[in-house]
């Protein structure tokens, strides 16, 4: 049996069709044995353990959340500090919030998105050059910042570097893994990032056009939608492994 980690999305991704879900977990019991499994989303730990529970998930072994501005080891909660410790550095939240006061498309999301670092914005079909008149602005008040757009909606700010890409790749680090034995699924723009980062990616069928339409070797693009392109992409994947070609 293969030793894997799988990191994958959730909304629009391992969720979105209860049937798919319920083979994904029966594929999991099967061929998950030696493996662990990483959820990464855009939202915190709170809201993913509650899905978990409500979708009968398969357990995960930690949890990426906020865009990767937080890692938690699942159930316990508890932080891997070692990552913590680094968002601090270079971010001042109210700096950027100030400056960014004068874009009037910018709404703020709700209280329960935000957190220390990560604030959040509702920003509908957005341009590159309005995009980047934010990105100008808000780095010219505070520094370099990790902006991360989705869904052609959300707008995402967060301490330099930190994405879903650069928290996957602590994670592997962190329990010893070989990019080539990471397997990455996502759908939307907050899992480009993770995307990008040579591990072994999955973008399901339904996934947005900009993230189907990326070219890589490295990235397979499923024919089947939500969990069922999981189980696509990660039979692909395992697939290719023999003797002489390890993971
Ligand atoms: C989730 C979060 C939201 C974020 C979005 C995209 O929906 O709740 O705050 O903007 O993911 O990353
Ligand atoms: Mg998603």
């Amino acid at each position: 049996m293969t030793e894997f980690l799988l990191i994958s999305d959730l909304d629009d991704t391992l969720l979105g069709d209860p049937a798919a879900l319920r083979r994904f977990s029966a594929w999991w019991k099967k061929h998950g044995t030696c493996a662990r499994l990483v959820y990464a989303s855009g939202r915190f730990y709170e809201s993913i353990a509650q899905s978990i529970t409500e979708h009968d998930l398969p357990a995960a072994h930690a949890v990426i959340g906020g865009v990767g501005s937080e890692i938690r080891l699942y159930p316990s909660g508890e932080w891997i500090d070692a990552w913590r410790e680094d968002l601090s550095r270079q971010w001042d939240l109210q700096a950027i919030r100030r400056a960014l006061q004068r874009f009037s498309r910018l709404e703020l999301q709700p209280r329960q998105y935000q957190s220390p670092y990560k604030l959040s914005y509702y920003l509908r079909d957005a341009a590159c050059e309005e995009l980047e008149s934010v990105r100008c602005t808000a780095e010219h008040s505070h520094g370099p910042v990790e902006m991360v757009y989705s869904s052609q909606r959300d707008l995402d700010l967060l301490p330099p570097g930190v994405n879903k890409g650069s928290a996957a790749a602590f994670i592997s680090w962190y329990w010893q893994y070989r990019k080539r034995q990471v397997i990455v699924c996502g759908d939307s723009g907050n899992d480009l990032a993770m995307l990008q980062r040579r591990f072994r990616g999955v973008v399901v069928a339904n996934g947005a056009e900009d993230v189907k339409h990326l070219r890589d070797p490295d990235i397979y693009v499923a024919s089947r939608s939500y969990a069922d392109g999981v189980i696509e992409g990660l039979d692909y994947w395992l697939r290719r492994e023999s003797p002489g070609n390890k993971l």
